[in-house]
């Protein structure tokens, strides 16, 4: 990245769920260019990896005490909402703990976290959340999940909107399917298989992607100064295909 884009990465950025898959590849990216970054994460055996890369970390349940964790972490000028969590349901199955469960880590404890870093910071900053291509496209069994991530990118334009005057950015990626424990949970071997060619084919580039491809499109996000309110596919061609 140009060295004048740079200029614009803010210096201290907390990063939710940067313990493991996506997360981990944006503390690594991060780390690469020098900046300060904080990780939470519930579980305080996978915030090892992002301590191993020179994060702080702490272990925090974002769907609690947001003020709390704000006191802990101090003061910081980049916000990357990955923390995240999926579950499976089809319709006939729908249940007001599944809705709720993700609606609360997805979406809710993403506005918190963004109110609250809005009302802290003085001068300007980024705040990049990951959303999802099922935002956009629908699959079956993925409802309760990928209208918590519609929402998300709501709330992220609002963000942009009303913070601009400010100079405080908000922007969303849209990644399609990047093996991680989120999406290989699988036991059963064939049908970790069949999911797998499954996945696929929903990406015409011939791959799936890499913790990597989404770190560095959040890192441009969170650099370029005329960039606010996007929704960027970072999904090999899952979104353009038929
Ligand atoms: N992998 C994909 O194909 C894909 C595609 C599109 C979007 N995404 C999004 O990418 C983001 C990262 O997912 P991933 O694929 O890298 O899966 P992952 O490895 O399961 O990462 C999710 C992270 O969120 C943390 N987390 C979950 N609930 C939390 C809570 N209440 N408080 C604090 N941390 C919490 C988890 O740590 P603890 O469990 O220790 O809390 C974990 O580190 C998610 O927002 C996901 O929706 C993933």
């Amino acid at each position: 990245m140009a060295v004048a884009m740079n200029e614009h990465l803010p210096k201290r950025i907390l990063v939710t769920g940067g313990g493991t898959g996506i997360g981990l590849g944006i503390v690594r990216h991060l780390r690469d260019l020098n900046r300060d970054v904080i990780v939470v994460g519930r579980r305080p055996q996978p915030l090892e990896a992002a301590a191993a890369l020179g994060a702080i970390v702490h272990a925090w349940d974002i769907t609690d005490n947001v003020q709390g964790l704000f006191d802990l972490v101090g003061p910081i000028d980049g916000l990357v909402l990955n923390a995240g969590q999926y579950r499976h349901e089809m319709c006939s199955q729908w249940s007001v703990e599944t809705w709720t469960d993700l609606w609360r880590v997805n979406t809710l404890a993403a506005v918190l976290l963004s109110t609250e870093f809005a009302n802290r910071l003085v001068g300007p900053g980024a705040i990049v959340a990951v959303a999802s291509t099922l935002a956009k496209r629908p699959a079956p069994g993925a409802a309760a999940y990928a209208a918590s991530k519609a929402a998300l990118l709501s709330v992220i334009q609002h963000l942009a909107l009303e913070l601009a005057p400010r100079g405080i950015r908000a922007n969303a990626v849209l990644p399609g399917i990047v093996p991680t424990a989120m999406t290989t949970s699988e036991q059963d071997s064939a049908k970790a298989q069949d999911h797998h060619d499954y996945a696929m084919g929903l990406h015409p580039i011939g791959r799936l992607g890499r913790p990597s491809d989404v770190a560095s499109t959040v890192v441009h996000a969170l650099a370029n100064p005329w960039m606010t309110g996007a929704n960027l596919n970072i999904d090999g061609g899952l979104l353009v295909r038929e």
